[in-house]
């Protein structure tokens, strides 16, 4: 969802986390995730998602992440980011210590992740301590675009998944895993090719074994 639990007003994150409460408790879903990330400055919405400035983001992090997770009595599985400034760099560390912290999980992005390591210079790797108690996935195509003379990595969700990204994917999700199930998505948000799509998903359940059901 994205709830902007870390920037919303305490009495607004009271009342739509009553609602949600409220969905929670009658649909039962598999997990229940939020986004990571600042949707706006000084009070005005940001045309697109803005990285957080994690060293100066953490306290307020830890604190709005209890306060969301014991308004929802669930806890919340939270979505890493693409960035592609290279203070983007922390984030696997930011993830870690907020983990720690308040019990919350991570909803992890493998096209995120990879887009963050090409644009910010960290290994994959560097998510090990963070991806290694979770079984939830996402996965979308991704793009190489130019700004001013500048080349740089987008999450674009309009094209199949890298041939990283799905091994990525097969290596993480194929792993024994704590909780009952693993899931994968694989995102398409724009220039929707359902061929392409459906292809990906084929290639997930081949790779992934006849034994598994991947959403
Ligand atoms: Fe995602």
């Amino acid at each position: 969802m994205g709830s902007h639990f870390l920037e919303r007003p305490a009495n607004e994150m009271v009342e739509i986390g009553k609602i949600y409460r409220s969905f929670i408790q009658v649909v039962r879903p598999i997990y229940v995730s939020d986004h990571l990330a600042r949707f706006g400055h000084d009070g005005l919405p940001l045309p697109i998602l803005a990285e957080l400035d994690y060293p100066r983001a953490l306290a307020n992090a830890v604190e709005r992440t209890r306060q969301w997770q014991d308004l929802l009595d669930s806890t919340v599985l939270l979505e890493n980011f693409p960035s592609v400034m290279s203070d983007g760099a922390c984030q696997p560390g930011f993830f870690a210590e907020l983990i720690r912290a308040t019990g919350c999980g991570l909803l992890f992005d493998v096209s995120n992740a990879l887009v963050a390591a090409k644009n910010t210079g960290t290994r994959m790797e560097a998510w090990e301590e963070a991806v290694g108690q979770f079984n939830h996935f996402h996965a979308a195509g991704f793009d190489l675009q130019c700004f001013k003379g500048r080349e740089f990595y987008l999450d674009s969700h309009d094209r199949a998944l890298a041939p990283e990204s799905m091994d990525w994917v097969i290596r993480l999700a194929s792993r024994d895993r704590p909780g009952p199930r693993t899931t994968v998505v694989i995102e398409f948000d724009d220039q929707i090719d359902v061929g392409a799509w459906q292809q990906d998903l084929r290639d997930l359940r081949r790779r992934l074994g006849p034994d598994r059901s991947p959403a």
